[in-house]
């Protein structure tokens, strides 16, 4: 009876394990389609006993385009979706990449968010923006890397989104050749190409609890892991027993140790710009300030 009780109680914590992990969606199109990849997690933060949305979003331009945009929202269609939407120059030297979050109320284009269209206790904060060097295979080809954190962010009110869905829904979209004037937060958008299916816009499908963290310190950014499309994540709605398939459960369980003690490692290393805790708001674009030399006084004051 022990040994099986305790069989059992180790059997349900390494599935348990075996599920907390960032999980991963993918479309890597090459030139003529979208090219993204998002990385979420979702923080158990116990001071507000509510979740706090990790995201990475990756955009890759190809031969340094500085044309459309690309776009992830949470929700299922576009109205009332959170859209992470990013576009910019990838060869400038001086721009880091826009992030404009926005939403749109039926029939209407979407609109700039700002902290005052959030509902009390939910925060929105991009941590940090940039153009990674150009990769040499294949040539000028240029990746935006975007940190973003949503707090509480299923009291967003107009698209669920829940930390305990095995099937989160999300939308993706995709302008390739709209030319901008000035790359501004609120610069209006040409549209999207129509249909599903033409390449514009598309659904895929997050399994959020298996992203959830309950460390007892905010992790590190969700990881981008290359080759890797699909990680608790498909282009259909999951089934209730999201993507678990318990092959391999202890090696993977042990692997997901590993991951996250590596990632409690880095985060130590994490410079203090990438540092949620130091993240200086702006009201107006949700944007981190640069604020290194203040976080720094203030950890000098309280020491
Ligand atoms: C925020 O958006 C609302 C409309 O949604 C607008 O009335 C308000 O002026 C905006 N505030 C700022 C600081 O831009
Ligand atoms: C918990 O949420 C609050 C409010 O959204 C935030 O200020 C705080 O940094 C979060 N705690 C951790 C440990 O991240
Ligand atoms: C917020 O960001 C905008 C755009 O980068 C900038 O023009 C504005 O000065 C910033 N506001 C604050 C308070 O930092």
């Amino acid at each position: 009876m022990g040994w099986l009780r305790i069989l059992a109680v180790a059997g349900l914590s390494l599935a348990s394990l075996a599920r907390s992990e960032p999980v991963q969606y993918c479309r890597r199109g090459g030139p003529s389609e979208i090219d993204f990849c998002l990385g979420a997690l979702m923080y158990s933060n116990m001071s507000t006993s509510s979740h706090d949305l990790f995201l990475t979003f990756t955009v890759t331009r190809h031969s340094g385009s500085a044309l459309g945009w690309t776009a992830v929202g949470a929700g299922n269609r576009m109205n009332g979706a959170l859209m992470f939407i990013v576009y910019g120059d990838p060869l400038s030297p001086t721009n880091p990449p826009i992030v404009s979050i926005r939403t749109s109320t039926s029939h209407s284009r979407p609109t700039l968010l700002n902290r005052s269209d959030l509902p009390p206790g939910m925060d929105l904060r991009v941590i940090s923006s940039l153009w990674t060097a150009p990769s040499p295979t294949p040539p000028n080809t240029h990746t935006a890397t975007i940190h973003l954190i949503c707090y509480s962010c299923a009291l967003w009110p107009t698209a669920d989104l829940s930390p305990l869905s095995p099937s989160q829904p999300w939308i993706w979209a995709w302008n390739p050749s709209q030319p901008f004037d000035v790359y501004t937060f609120d610069a209006h958008l040409a549209m999207h190409k129509h249909h599903a299916g033409a390449g514009g816009w598309g659904n895929f499908y997050l399994d959020m609890r298996r992203a959830v963290s309950t460390a007892r310190y905010p992790p590190s950014w969700p990881p981008v892991r290359p080759r890797v499309d699909r990680l608790g994540a498909a282009d259909t709605p999951l089934s209730l027993a999201g993507m678990v398939t318990g092959k391999g459960s202890v090696v993977h369980a042990l692997g997901v140790w590993l991951f996250w003690a590596e990632v409690r490692r880095r985060r130590k290393q994490v410079s203090s710009a990438a540092d949620p805790a130091s993240a200086k708001l702006n009201d107006t674009t949700f944007v981190v300030g640069d604020s290194d030399e203040e976080s720094e006084n203030e950890g000098k004051a309280e020491d």
